[in-house]
């Protein structure tokens, strides 16, 4: 097995993690501070929202230099002292790759722009208009609009994805593969453990650039970009010669780790996995982000995902990221701990995001603190971003221990709740439930590679069991209020209950069957 089969992943969000300089933004030596935090919860790698130099229109996802750290976060030097306490503290560390686009600043568009004769100019994707006037075709911009700028001085429009300042370069040009491979190399040679790939399903667009056809399902007042179905700017079927090229890079090293941010349904996110399972190890599994907090829905969509890997592939699973509204928001205060339970008891790598183990809501932001250029540019439709990245609540005092200056984004107010200080002190607490969890995943083998078996169940329950030869493990998640009586199932032997999200049960002898309350999730030691 590989160690991120094994493995807990946590993503840091580093403006918002721990700030050790006073300028209200978080930086590396305060992720160094926190590291016995991290290890005392148990995970096993970080990966770090981008820390390279940028203008941060996109907060570090519009890199300007893949290879120097920005300022902002601190120097190489820091970065150099982040990845060997890691290291000793036993925690791995992957960056953020985004090979999709550069900065506007980045030297190479600047050369790209600078005239058609550039030597750069095709790095990027420039097209004429369209030969009535207008853009080349009809492509939107995630973050609102065409997906297309007119650069005046050279009478050509070029691509976006996202923002205008973020144009997206052309992997049809060998030489930008080659330059985005060293970048990779540049840090692998360093010593990290891996890369998260940002929108790898992007990366390369239709060559005759057809039109995109328009979303039949498409209602009015959802987001712009969704009135077309986005079928030759993204998913094309050549993506997976590219990804196949970054995983040869990843394999020059040992034990390195590529994982793929694609927002897929799970059938076509398969493929990701690549021909022979040549492409991302993990292609991130964001359906649980997308499905309805229902026990049937959730079950449904288990069965689809085991039955849509390819042989031999790892599933992973994800509860929260920096795009999407908090997990606690999403799922509602008394589901967290159930969720919590789900998420580390299901087959396959879990990740999850800065302060959901604490239960971090999504945080109000008044209209003069968004700073979320997504939101700015489409406002009104609920993109906005920021109430999932503000400080990480460290403790009930000054910016939650944040920082000691105002930071960035405000604090959530509900802080003096809930913070790691408060928690930490309370057994009951969510983040000594996400404690015990991962350590029983640790030690229970059934959890970290036995296979899934889901088993039926009615109304509000979830029940699966994990099985592997020797230990044999049953999930029961009560998903609604009402308290129900769960009966093991025929010719099965429950021992003890090992972890009950109600604090208090834990060691319990199980018989028959277990009456869980209403928002209880157990796990159940089975005889093998
Ligand atoms: C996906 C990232 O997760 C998101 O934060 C970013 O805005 C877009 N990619 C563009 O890079």
């Amino acid at each position: 097995m590989h160690w991120w089969q094994r493995a807990v992943l946590y993503q840091i969000y580093p403006r918002s993690f721990q700030d050790s300089n006073g300028d209200g933004v978080g930086d590396l030596p305060g992720i160094v501070r926190r590291l016995p935090y991290l290890a005392e919860l148990g995970v096993d790698a970080l990966w770090l929202s981008p820390i390279f130099v940028s203008p941060m229109a996109d907060f570090g996802y519009d890199i300007s230099d893949y290879t120097a750290i920005d300022p902002l976060f601190g120097s190489m030097r820091d970065f150099d002292a982040l990845l060997d306490a890691a290291h000793a503290q036993g925690l791995k560390v992957l960056l953020d790759f985004v090979p999709n686009h550069t900065s506007d600043q980045h030297p190479w568009f600047v050369e790209s722009r600078a005239s058609r004769q550039s030597a750069k100019r095709d790095w990027y994707i420039w097209r004429n208009g369209a030969p009535n006037g207008g853009p080349p075709n009809n492509w939107l911009s995630e973050f609102g609009g065409s997906a297309w700028q007119f650069d005046a001085a050279t009478d050509q429009y070029y691509y976006h994805a996202f923002l205008a300042a973020q144009p997206d370069l052309n992997w049809r040009n060998p030489q930008v593969r080659d330059a985005m491979h060293d970048t990779m190399r540049f840090w692998l040679r360093r010593g990290v453990d891996g890369f998260r790939v940002d929108v790898i399903w992007h990366l390369i667009k239709d060559e005759a650039f057809r039109d995109n056809p328009p979303n039949p399902d498409f209602r009015d007042g959802e987001m712009p970009y969704r009135r077309l179905l986005p079928l030759y700017s993204t998913d094309r079927p050549e993506v997976h010669d590219i990804i196949q090229g970054l995983r040869a890079v990843i394999d020059e090293f040992p034990e390195r780790l590529l994982i793929g941010e694609v927002y897929l349904p799970v059938e076509r996110l398969a493929a990701y996995y690549g021909r022979d399972l040549s492409g991302a190890h993990l292609p991130f599994n964001f359906s649980l982000l997308e499905t309805p907090w229902q026990a049937r829905a959730i079950a449904a969509l288990i069965d689809r995902y085991e039955a849509a890997l390819p042989d031999g592939a790892w599933p992973n699973w994800v509860l929260g990221n920096h795009d999407r509204p908090r997990l606690a928001s999403r799922v509602g205060d008394a589901q967290m701990a159930v969720a919590a339970m789900l998420l580390l008891t299901l087959r396959g790598t879990p990740t999850l995001y800065y302060g959901d183990e604490i239960g971090m809501r999504q945080a109000a932001i008044a209209p003069g603190q968004v700073r979320d250029p997504w939101e700015k540019n489409v406002p009104g439709f609920g993109a906005g971003r920021d109430g999932c990245r503000t400080p990480m609540q460290w403790d009930g005092g000054a910016h939650a221990g944040f920082s000691v200056a105002e930071p960035w984004l405000p604090v959530s107010d509900d802080f003096a709740a809930c913070n790691v200080a408060r928690e930490s002190a309370d057994p009951s607490s969510l983040l000594n439930l996400y404690r015990r969890l991962i350590a029983l995943r640790r030690t229970r083998v059934a959890l970290s590679q036995g296979d899934y078996r889901p088993l039926a169940a009615a109304c509000d329950i979830l029940a699966y069991e994990r099985v592997v030869a020797g230990d044999r493990v049953l999930v029961v998640l009560n998903l609604g209020p009402q308290p129900i009586v769960y009966r093991v199932p025929a010719g099965t032997t429950a021992e003890n209950l090992l972890i009950s999200t109600d604090s208090g049960r834990d060691g319990q002898k199980v018989a028959d069957s277990i009456a869980l309350r209403g928002h209880e999730g157990v796990v159940i030691e089975l005889c093998v």
